[in-house]
C-alpha cells in the first residue's frame, strides 16, 4: 500500500516525487487529484496513461498563489479577477488564455488553460513545497466515479501511483465548477462546488454551454461520465418504481418511507441538505459498486444550488456508456 497519512514529512516526500516527474494523488476539498508537474510534458503524459484518459481531454492546473496563476495565463479579464477575489481558494476553475509556459499536452492544444486554487491545506502545502503548478484530474480511471477518499484512489489505481496522501474525506465531494471567461462573456462549462447562482451574483449572467456550440468538446461534457459499473437509474423522490428491485441498491436523497425491498439502502442526507448530499454522493456510488448490486436506483434532488452539480453527475452516471 502506498497510502500515507498527511504530515509535513509526507508532503516533502510527495513534492520530491512531483519534482522528479512522478505521480502523487492528493486530497482537495472537492475530490482527490492525480497530480504531476504541470510544466513537464512527460510527467503529464503519465497521468493520461494511468487514467486511460484520451489526449483530447485537457487538465486543470492547480496553483497556490496569484503569482503562479499569472505566470501560466495570458490576458485575464476583469470578471475572472472578481471571481478569484470571491471564491479562491475554493472549488472554482477558471478557463482563460494560456501563457507559453503551459505545455500543449496539458491543454490538449487549446489556446486556453483551466486553473484553480484549491482550498485544501494539504493541496496548497504540496504545491508550495514543490514550488510548481500541479496538473491534476480526478484520481480515477477515465469515465469512472471520482474518488472522495484515499481508499477510493487506492482501490482504483493501486500501485500505478507513486504515493497517495491521505487527508481524510473530501468536504465538498463534487468537482469544481468550471467557468470560461473570454473578453466579452462568461460560460458555465461544468456545474460544481460553487453554485451558478453564487457566480451570477458576482459577475452577472452566465451563458450555458448548450448555447455555445463552437466551444471545444470538454469531456466533463461527455454524456456518459462519473459512472459506476452497475447501471444507474434516476427516480423521483419517493416515487414508485415499476421494476423488480431484487439485488438492487437505493440511494435516497433524504429519509423517506419507501416500501419497496432493496438489498442496500444509503441515505445521502437524513434532513435533505444538498451540501451534505454532494459530499457523500460519490462515496455512496463507490459503496454500491463494492456491494455488487445489479442496479442502483437514485432519487432526484432539487435543482437549486449544489443540486445542479449533483443532478449533472447523476445524469452522466446514468447515461449509456457509448464513449
Ligand atoms: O474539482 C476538480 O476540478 C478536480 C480536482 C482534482 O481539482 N479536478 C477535476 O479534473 O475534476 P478533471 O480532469 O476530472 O476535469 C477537468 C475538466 C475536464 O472536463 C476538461 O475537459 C475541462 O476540465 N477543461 C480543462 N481545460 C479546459 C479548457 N482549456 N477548456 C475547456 N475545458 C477544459
Ligand atoms: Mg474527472
Amino acid at each position: 500500500m502506498n497510502i500515507k497519512k498527511s504530515s509535513k514529512q509526507v508532503i516533502k516526500r510527495a513534492a520530491k516525487i512531483i519534482q522528479a516527474g512522478g505521480l502523487v494523488s492528493f486530497p482537495t476539498e472537492t475530490v482527490y487529484g492525480l497530480g504531476a508537474n504541470a510544466l513537464d510534458p512527460l510527467a503529464v503524459a503519465g497521468i493520461f496513461e494511468v487514467k486511460n484518459r484520451p489526449f483530447f481531454d485537457p487538465l486543470i492546473i492547480h496553483v497556490a498563489s496569484m503569482d503562479m496563476f499569472e505566470k501560466k495565463t495570458g490576458h485575464v479579464p476583469e470578471k475572472a479577477y472578481q471571481l478569484i477575489e470571491k471564491f479562491w481558494p475554493g472549488p472554482l476553475t477558471l478557463v482563460v488564455e494560456k501563457s507559453e509556459l503551459v505545455p500543449d499536452i496539458v491543454t490538449a492544444g487549446l489556446s486556453t488553460v483551466a486553473v484553480r486554487m484549491p482550498a485544501h491545506p494539504v493541496a496548497l502545502d504540496l504545491i508550495k513545497e514543490c514550488d510548481l503548478p500541479i496538473a491534476a484530474p480526478s484520481a480515477n480511471p477515465f469515465g469512472y466515479i471520482s474518488p472522495t477518499t484515499a481508499f477510493h484512489v487506492e482501490k482504483q489505481l493501486k500501485e500505478r501511483v507513486d504515493l497517495i496522501i491521505d487527508g481524510g474525506p473530501c468536504k465538498v465531494g463534487v468537482e469544481s465548477t468550471i467557468v470560461r471567461i473570454d473578453r466579452e462573456n462568461a460560460y458555465l462549462l461544468r456545474p460544481g462546488g460553487v453554485s451558478s447562482e453564487m457566480i451570477e451574483s458576482v459577475i452577472g449572467k452566465l451563458n450555458f454551454v448548450d448555447e455555445v456550440k463552437e466551444l471545444p468538446d470538454a469531456p466533463g461534457l461527455l454524456k456518459s461520465h462519473y459512472a459506476p459499473r452497475a447501471r444507474v437509474v434516476i427516480i423521483t423522490e419517493g416515487g414508485k418504481i415499476n421494476e423488480n428491485t431484487e439485488n438492487c441498491g437505493l440511494i435516497a436523497f433524504k429519509r423517506n418511507n419507501r416500501k419497496q425491498k432493496f438489498k442496500h439502502i444509503i441515505i445521502l442526507s437524513k434532513k435533505g441538505d444538498l451540501c451534505r448530499a454532494a459530499a457523500v454522493l460519490f462515496s455512496a456510488l463507490h459503496t454500491m459498486d463494492g456491494r455488487q448490486v445489479k442496479r442502483i436506483f437514485i432519487e432526484e434532488v432539487p435543482e437549486i444550488g449544489l443540486g445542479k452539480a449533483i443532478m449533472n453527475r447523476l445524469r452522466k452516471a446514468s447515461a449509456e456508456k457509448n464513449n
